[in-house]
């Protein structure tokens, strides 16, 4: 049986494009053996650290029936893999400091593709991107418990275009494509960090400076509204 994926899932199968792809912190690996079933790779690598985690991924593999085509790998973020062995790697359901960490960890294992579905704010990973010779290629928001940001980075020269043309601390924190693409979900995640932050926001406090931002976006995308509608 082909496994269930939830939406930021769905989201990431169809934003991978691989020959060999490792999926880092596999857990139950349902989004290695859709990629294999869905033809999006040709052969995959399921990285886990945490015993629990591994013995999923590895009944899940072997349940799938795809023999070679799926190994499981026991080890921290890329250092079960080979420099140059995958041309994509995910790392999915995760904060982004620990994506941030492993991907600092990588060296010259970082393969040219990166798919990457944080669970909180992709900031840190964007400037990560923007610092590394990586460049934004697609952005998703996906529904679910929260709004889920899912990022497609590939390795690329010279500064990235993504971020001409809209302003930087509300695309490094909302995302360039995303402001672009003015999608209802995207207004309303920046709403909801607007009401969450007004009352915490202080001159010298974090959400200082959060808030300034949310503002910042939301009257960018009012502002291409009203020009939309004047046209
Ligand atoms: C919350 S689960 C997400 C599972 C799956 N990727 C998803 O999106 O549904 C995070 C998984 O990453 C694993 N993990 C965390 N840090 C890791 C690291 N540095 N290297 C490999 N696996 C890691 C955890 O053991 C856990 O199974």
């Amino acid at each position: 049986m082909n496994p269930v994926l939830d939406a930021r899932l769905e989201a990431v199968l169809e934003l991978v494009q691989a020959q060999v792809h490792a999926d880092i912190g596999s857990d139950h690996a349902h989004l290695p053996i859709r990629i294999l079933r869905a033809g999006r790779a040709s052969r995959c690598i399921a990285v886990e650290l945490n015993p629990g985690p591994l013995a999923h991924s590895r009944r899940s593999a072997v349940r799938s029936g795809l023999g070679e085509r799926l190994e499981v790998r026991e080890g921290n973020g890329f250092d079960p893999l080979h420099a140059g062995e995958v041309d994509s790697a995910s790392m999915t359901g995760m904060g982004t400091g620990t994506i941030v960490g492993v991907l600092q960890r990588a060296g010259d294992k970082l393969p040219a593709a990166l798919v990457l579905q944080p669970n909180d704010s992709p900031r840190s990973i964007r400037q990560w991107a923007c610092a590394s010779g990586y460049h934004l290629m697609a952005e998703r928001l996906m529904p679910g418990y929260w709004a889920y940001p899912v990022l497609r980075l590939e390795r690329a020269l010279g500064n990235d275009p993504a971020y001409v043309g809209v302003p930087l601390r509300a695309a490094l924190r909302y995302g360039p494509h995303l402001l672009r693409e003015q999608s209802p979900l995207l207004r309303q995640h920046i709403q909801e960090d607007l009401l969450r932050l007004t009352p915490l926001a202080a001159p010298g406090r974090n959400a200082y400076g959060e808030l300034a931002t949310a503002q910042e976006a939301l009257a960018w995308l009012d502002d291409r509204r009203a020009e939309q509608n004047r046209q």
